[in-house]
């Protein structure tokens, strides 16, 4: 199905299912336990071995010697992989490091040795037996550092291009009456999520599975085959659950590609999870920035220039973080300038974790307007209305598809109580708490891409729906199963939903809080194919078949799908591809934090104490599991603000806290009520489903409402996150 003109009504607008406050279908299995991840395949593979990583003792040079004796002489131990008996690998199109390294090592903790065994104590046993030498060559690790050499990066589909400008930067911002002109920072972030990296392969003659924890699983296959030199059709991923990615999954990783090779040489299935000590320096992170914001504006509070650049770093040919790119498109002003460089950093591969370029970028921004509010004697909520636009800045003649960042920004400072703040920043107190409030705006565009599905039509009703679509967690079982349900007419429990299995046909994938409204999409495109067949069975045009409760009523006596179906059942399959309505019109989501927080006058601790979150992303398909991605992305939030941060060895290239003891994120006692709201909208210009995306969108500001709900409270402005309590006790206000 192509979508290339704006939905009119169509099946989905009739929201008997869509819409709905659906819990989730996947729940009852994974409470119980029976939603099974990758590394718990017993039933499909009894036999595996159990291979353990070995990882990079130093960041950058080479193994001198790797002596594996006292390791192959462990008891138990089946094999070892090394690049030495690895044979040729190439390289994946999404691996910027190699994921078998030696003799040459890119970063610390990249995968030098898998050792197999017949129990995972064993290969651990063994592992800790593996002796290598190593040469070490200076690497260059420190981002500030290395912020002279940076470079402007390839433009990429993804990322567009590294700079742009409009108008004259320099002139109106020189000529403003007011000005501002800061520097931010953002940390090295790690994806911590619950599920380990962890797969199970199997070889059966020159086919390979592996039972893996991915969200993209074309991407996966793409990758696992060309690393091995095999065709792509010898290779099946299989993630059903996934126990969290945050963009960490996105790519097939070292516990993927050593499994494989490791089933190869002990020619037996191995399984493999990723050691939680090796996963921040293993795998991706999010890379470290540094942001310059220059914003010039009139009196009344008109921006007039507006400047952002932005610095990080990554492995030699790797990817730099966009975080400039909301500021293309936010805020008004005629005379603008983006600059993305990128520094060559021998650290553990950059790369992508939920929502990025947005996340950091918008941690910078919007204390960054809060902070020219304040300049201006503005209040920061009516700095931002005042500076709204309905077109894309860059290119007016752009409209955006649908924006109401006004009504969320209104609606969020009527709900939570914003006239209640205080300007001057350190008036109100509770006790030996001064407390504050802080907000910023959301934004997080919407991404078109492809996806299929294929659904079948079985003799009891029963509509099965197989696409290689992912669910991390997010919710996408329950919306899919509701898009089947609300176009084939039928109730939810007669859809079964098949995910994450590259035997399926290839969907988007959960990335870019895309999944949900170009998933659902395909599934709707696959439905009304299902639909055409039934009508052409029955002989009646489709737009003249109606499908109510599990009947088709097509002018004759009403007929069940069941009988339709008949003994041999039906099956459909299509997808949705997408015309060029996403270069005609912007697609973006936005929305308003809201936060307050108290912050011990003695001691600098911060307690945040409410939260509030305005969002405005087209349908909701399920406002239930679209709430509790909202919370989730405000809780990762609040970690951005107050704790996540990978310490990073200057001298040695290697993040120190790489555990769950030292990298902290917020627990539930950490985080308080939250509230959630959604504006009730379709946005007919992104899909048949008219819908977007949420699960990043409630991440984006978050951290900057923190940090103005801290300088609301202190009067103390931190610029450098996260903002923990070392930075603000010097600038407390005098305890009375
Ligand atoms: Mo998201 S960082 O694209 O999984």
């Amino acid at each position: 199905m192509k979508f290339d003109t704006p939905a009119t009504t169509n099946p989905i607008d009739q929201l008997k299912v869509i819409g709905k406050p659906t819990d989730r279908i996947d729940g009852p299995a994974k409470t119980t336990g029976f939603a099974r991840y990758a590394y718990e395949r017993n039933a499909e593979v009894p036999d595996a071995l159990y291979g353990v990583v070995v990882g990079a003792g130093i960041a950058k040079g080479r193994i001198a010697s790797m002596d594996l004796n006292a390791a192959r002489a462990t008891p138990g131990v089946r094999a070892i992989v090394t690049a030495r008996n690895a044979g040729t690998l190439g390289k994946g199109d999404f691996n910027t490091a190699k994921l078998l390294g030696g003799p040459e090592i890119d970063h610390y903790h990249q995968a030098v040795a898998l050792v197999v065994a017949d129990t995972f104590e064993q290969a651990r046993a063994a592992a800790q037996l593996v002796r290598i030498g190593y040469t070490r060559s200076p690497g260059r690790f420190d981002l500030a550092a290395e912020m002279g050499a940076a470079q402007l990066p390839e433009p990429t589909p993804f990322a567009g291009p590294p700079e742009t400008k409009t108008g004259d930067f320099s002139g109106a911002f020189a000529a403003a009456s007011v000005q501002l002109d800061a520097t931010y920072t953002t940390p090295d972030e790690s994806h911590a999520m619950m599920e380990p990296h962890a797969s199970i392969a199997q070889w059966q003659g020159d086919k390979l599975t592996i039972w893996t924890s991915n969200q993209m699983i074309a991407w996966g296959v793409g990758d696992v085959a060309k690393t091995l030199g095999i065709p792509k059709a010898n290779v099946r991923l299989v993630s059903p659950f996934v126990g969290g990615g945050f963009g960490g999954k996105l790519f097939v990783r070292a516990d993927a590609l050593l499994a494989a090779l490791g089933a190869r040489e002990a020619r037996r299935p191995v399984k493999v999870a990723l050691q939680r000590p090796l996963m921040m320096n293993n795998t991706t992170h999010r890379p470290a920035t540094i942001q310059r914001i220059r914003i010039g504006a009139t009196r009344d509070g008109k921006i007039t220039a507006i400047a952002h650049e932005g610095w990080s770093g990554d492995l030699p040919g790797g990817q730099a973080e966009t975080a400039v790119n909301q500021t293309r498109l936010l805020y008004a002003g005629a005379n603008r300038l983006t600059t993305t460089r990128l520094a060559v950093l021998d650290l553990p591969e950059g790369n992508a974790m939920r929502a990025p370029g947005e996340a950091p970028g918008m941690m910078a921004l919007e204390i960054a307007m809060d902070e020219m509010a304040h300049k201006l004697g503005l209040d920061p909520v009516e700095f931002r209305v005042r500076n709204d636009t309905q077109v894309d800045p860059e290119k007016p003649e752009r409209p955006y598809s649908q924006r109401r960042l006004i009504e969320c920004l209104r609606i969020g400072a009527e709900r939570f109580g914003w006239n209640r703040r205080s300007t001057p920043p350190a008036q109100q107190r509770d006790g030996r708490w001064l407390v504050g409030m802080g907000m910023a705006a959301a934004f997080r565009n919407n991404l078109l891409t492809k996806s299929a599905a294929r659904v079948r039509l079985d003799s009891r009703g029963i509509v099965t729906v197989e696409t290689d679509m992912t669910d991390i967690g997010t919710g996408t079982y329950t919306i899919i199963a509701q898009t089947a349900a609300e176009t084939m007419g039928l109730p939810l429990d007669k859809v079964q939903v098949r995910l994450g299995d590259s035997a399926y046909p290839v969907s988007a994938g959960s990335g870019g809080q895309w999944g949900a409204n170009n998933s659902t999409a395909g599934v709707y495109a696959a439905c009304m194919k299902l639909r055409e067949a039934i009508a052409g069975k029955l002989g009646v045009a489709a737009a003249d078949a109606q499908f109510v409760n599990g009947m088709v009523h097509a002018g004759g006596r009403p007929v069940s799908l069941a009988e339709v179906a008949g003994a041999s059942g039906m099956v459909a399959q299509d997808g949705i591809e997408y015309g060029d309505l996403d270069k005609k019109y912007q697609q973006s989501t936005f929305g308003a934090h809201f936060v307050e927080v108290g912050v011990d006058a003695i001691t600098g601790e911060i307690r945040v104490r409410r939260m509030l979150a305005v969002c405005a992303a087209g349908r909701i398909l399920n406002p239930k599991s679209a709430r509790s991605q909202v919370i989730g992305a405000m809780t990762m939030g609040v970690g951005g603000a107050l704790m996540e941060e990978l310490a990073l060895d200057k001298r040695h290239g290697f993040f120190v806290n790489h555990d769950l003891a030292g990298y902290e994120v917020p627990v539930h006692a950490d985080i308080p009520h939250q509230d959630v709201i959604f504006l009730d909208e379709t946005d007919p210009i992104s899909s048949p489903m008219k819908a977007k995306g949420v699960g990043e969108l409630g991440m984006c500001g978050v951290a900057a409402a923190v940090a103005n709900a801290v300088y609301n409270a202190t009067g103390v402005r931190v610029r450098d996150y996260p903002i923990t309590l070392d930075k603000l006790l010097e600038g407390l206000p005098p305890v009375a």
